[in-house]
């Protein structure tokens, strides 16, 4: 009889508490086998004592699969091998973790993270001798190796509805509505919402933008009658000069915002039409999970927990061809996802006569 450990690493999305129940279920119903959740990451496992507790069949019920967030907790800061101290200074935790997991005898650990988590928790898994399993989640859907990631079909949903709510508006003021989504280094949200949710314009990090392009896009657009556009912008697009726009927050922390701000301050200029800006934020991490993210969640979930009966370690489930699989947890690492210039999508934006901004 095993027992292993399960964590949620990185910023939360929706379907994770349906992976959670999944695993739940595989292992303890399954196999026979004791779930141990550890809270908040790798700083429940830094913390004395650890911040863990072992789950029952309240972790079956099917609220989980409709609830958005992680019931665990997460941290998307806090990198053990680098912490951030309250003096500025860095200090190397990874020792702290490790002892942390060793504490409460486990066998074993699934992690359900994004990149950066994947590369932090694999380190400290090779310097600790952790047998290691992963998820994949983000909304950016970012990770390689895999089609698709727990949470990005719910934002492309929430990135879509956004743009519904939005082009009735729009229309009522003969207006152009700026819809700034989030992303990171990576524009397939904008791009798959873009293209369901009807936008005029599409600007992504990948692919750099004129404004002259944007502002031909508006003028052609109602050169053909509509009193209307409807602009997406993802966060990390960058102004005319190269740069990526951030917030400040407190504890000098940044975050991406601010392009749709820029881009609709340029449209209003160069066309001379009322613009409005809405950034979408967070609302595309904390949505319902969609049908399909509970289910991809709920196979990932069930199939990492068989990857650990067979003593299959530092591998990540994925999802392709419509089934899940599993792939070495590095190639998952190494291969960034951010949107190729040959997507069939970006073909796809192109034919329907969506301006891409080059
Ligand atoms: O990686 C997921 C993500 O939602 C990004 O799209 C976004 O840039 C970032 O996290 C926001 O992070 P935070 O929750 O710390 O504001």
């Amino acid at each position: 009889m095993k027992r292993i450990g399960l964590l949620t690493s990185g910023g939360d999305c929706a379907g994770l508490n349906a992976a959670l129940r999944a695993v739940y279920a595989r292992a303890h119903h399954g196999y026979g086998w004791t779930v141990v959740g550890i809270r908040n990451g790798t700083a429940g496992l830094m913390e004395r004592p650890v911040q863990a507790e072992e789950l029952d069949d309240r972790a079956l019920n099917s609220d989980l699969l409709r609830l958005g967030g992680t019931i665990l907790g997460t941290t998307n800061k806090g990198n053990p091998f680098k912490f951030p101290m309250e003096d500025g200074s860095f200090v190397d935790r990874s020792h702290e973790v490790i002892e942390g997991y060793r504490m409460l005898n486990l066998d074993a650990l699934i992690m359900i993270g994004g990149d950066g988590s994947m590369a932090i928790i694999r380190k400290l898994a090779k310097q600790g001798g952790i047998p290691l399993v992963s998820i994949p989640k983000t909304i950016d859907n970012d990770i390689g190796a895999t089609e698709t990631s727990i949470g990005f079909e719910t934002a492309v949903q929430a990135a879509t509805s956004a743009l519904d709510h939005l082009q009735p508006t729009a229309a009522s003021h003969s207006r152009v509505m700026v819809l700034e989504l989030m992303g990171r280094d990576a524009g397939h949200i904008s791009l798959w919402a873009g293209i369901a949710g009807g936008a005029d314009v599409i600007l992504i990090p990948e692919i750099p933008f004129s404004i002259d392009s944007v502002a031909h896009k508006i003028r052609e657009v109602r050169r053909a009658g509509r009193n209307f556009a409807l602009v997406v912008v993802s966060e990390a697009v960058k102004t005319a000069d190269g740069t990526k726009v951030h917030k400040d927050y407190h504890g000098g922390e940044k975050r991406f915002g601010g392009i749709g701000d820029y881009v609709a301050f340029k449209i209003a200029d160069t066309t001379g039409a009322e613009t409005r800006v809405t950034v979408l934020g967070h609302v595309q991490r904390g949505s319902m999970p969609s049908w399909r993210d509970r289910l991809i969640a709920s196979a990932f979930g069930a199939h990492a927990v068989d990857l650990i009966a067979e003593g299959k370690f530092d591998r990540m489930v994925a999802w392709s061809d419509r089934r899940v699989i599993d792939v070495p947890l590095q190639d998952a690492i190494a291969e960034y996802q951010d949107v190729k210039h040959s997507d069939p999508l970006v073909r796809t934006a192109r034919a329907l006569g969506i301006c891409l901004g080059d």
